[in-house]
């Protein structure tokens, strides 16, 4: 009766990690799925998740269902870290939290929700995107649509071609916004741009919606990679803003993340809230505790908290530095061409503009694995290892 199936090609982003794992070749470096990696190329766990894992340890918390909508202390904390603690839509109660399941699951919830209560709406997302988003809205039925983002000339924003399409988009728009170190590209709007982008979302009325999930990855400051999504709130819209806590807390397999709805008022988001969980209630029913506690445990102790930006900062300073690394030794090998974008592209990844065939000359020739789109992920890559890779892209260039 299934015989008529077709074969789904791997994805894109964790089905390279699937074939890296293939490779017997000792010099095979992993540089697609955006994970941190120490200089040794081991995953790291942080030293404030295993202080708060003691704790928890020892307070012997017990396995209990979570309320569907999570870990109330978690909520707070989320909300709280996302708009600033004293921010008045936190403390008018107008915010809607539901902790989810990392970003897809929070992304998915919000997604759900606009099918069901805004049918017909185009979620719009920037052309490139993380390729989940796609998989994501289409699943939740949602029609997308690409907004222009990246200049392929510049390596930088194509602000003009994003505003164009902003503007052209039917009022009442959902607007997939990256709130920082946009995936995959690493460029992301001034504040000045992230103005005008509120001005033109107010003016058509569309409903922004954020994916932050690298909050204190782009700048090592958990407040200044807010600041897009904090400043919209603070415009007076109704916002959405997914959050993420697999890369700054190093999270990933626990699953910790949560779908916020800034609203007009308290009343709507009680409302609002209620539907999240009917809709969470029928997609997982209720989502994991332990991750949860290990955030709102770190989030809300100032000794842990003061601790985990240390280790962010610890964190984000060494891609800095292994960007730095890659661009000296590529300009050692070509110095004709500009490899200055390396340097200016924020967070985890840098977008190569390597093409798919010479993608796939890193991965046969050089066992470097990495997106088809041409992305790398810096998070994976030591010191050690630069100049190995700064060859091979080099190499694969002049192919
Ligand atoms: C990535 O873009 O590599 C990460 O967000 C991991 C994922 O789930 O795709």
């Amino acid at each position: 009766r299934l015989a008529f199936v077709d074969l789904q090609p791997p994805d894109p982003i964790l089905g390279v990690s699937e074939a890296f794992k293939r490779d017997t070749n000792d010099l095979k470096l992993n540089l697609g799925v955006g994970a941190y990696r120490t200089e040794d190329l081991k995953p790291y766990v942080l030293n404030v998740v295993k202080k708060a894992e003691k704790i928890m340890l020892e307070s012997e918390e017990n396995k209990e269902y979570l309320p569907i909508q999570g870990l109330e202390a978690f909520n707070k904390a989320t909300a709280e870290l996302l708009l600033g603690a004293d921010n008045a839509a936190v403390k008018e109660g107008r915010v809607a939290t539901l902790q989810s399941l990392s970003g897809t699951g929070s992304l998915r919830v919000a997604a759900d929700f606009i099918a069901k209560f805004l049918p017909g709406t185009t979620a719009y997302l920037s052309n490139p995107t993380w390729g989940n988003h796609k998989n994501i809205f289409a699943d939740a039925g949602v029609e997308w649509k690409w907004y222009r983002y990246f200049d392929a000339a510049t390596v930088g924003l194509d602000f003009e071609g994003l505003m164009e399409d902003i503007r052209a988009a039917p009022e009442g728009s959902v607007i997939v916004l990256h709130g920082c170190a946009h995936n995959p590209t690493g460029v992301d709007p001034t504040r000045e741009q992230w103005q005008q982008i509120a001005d033109l979302v107010i003016e058509k009325n569309h409903l922004p919606f954020f994916d932050v999930a690298y909050q204190g990855f782009a700048s090592g400051s958990l407040d200044d990679d807010a600041w897009a999504p904090r400043y919209f709130v603070s415009r007076g819209m109704e916002v959405i803003v997914a959050q993420s806590y697999s890369k700054n807390l190093g999270l990933y397999a626990e699953r910790v993340g949560a779908i916020n709805f800034v609203l007009a008022d308290a009343e709507a988001a009680k409302r609002v809230m209620s539907q999240l969980k009917r809709i969470a209630r029928a997609l997982y029913s209720n989502p994991p505790v332990h991750g949860a506690r290990i955030a709102s445990l770190v989030v809300s102790r100032p000794e842990l908290f003061a601790e985990w930006n240390e280790e962010m900062e610890y964190m984000s300073g060494r891609i800095k530095t292994v960007r730095q690394d890659l661009y000296d030794e590529l300009v050692k090998l070509n110095g004709d061409k500009d490899w200055s974008f390396i340097l200016r592209q924020l967070g985890m990844f840098s977008f190569t503009g390597l093409n798919p065939a010479q993608v796939e000359n890193m991965t046969n020739k050089h066992h470097v694995y990495m997106t088809k789109d041409g992305r790398i992920s810096l998070a994976g890559l030591p010191s050690s290892k630069a100049a190995y890779l700064a060859a091979a892209i080099d190499d694969s260039f002049r192919n």
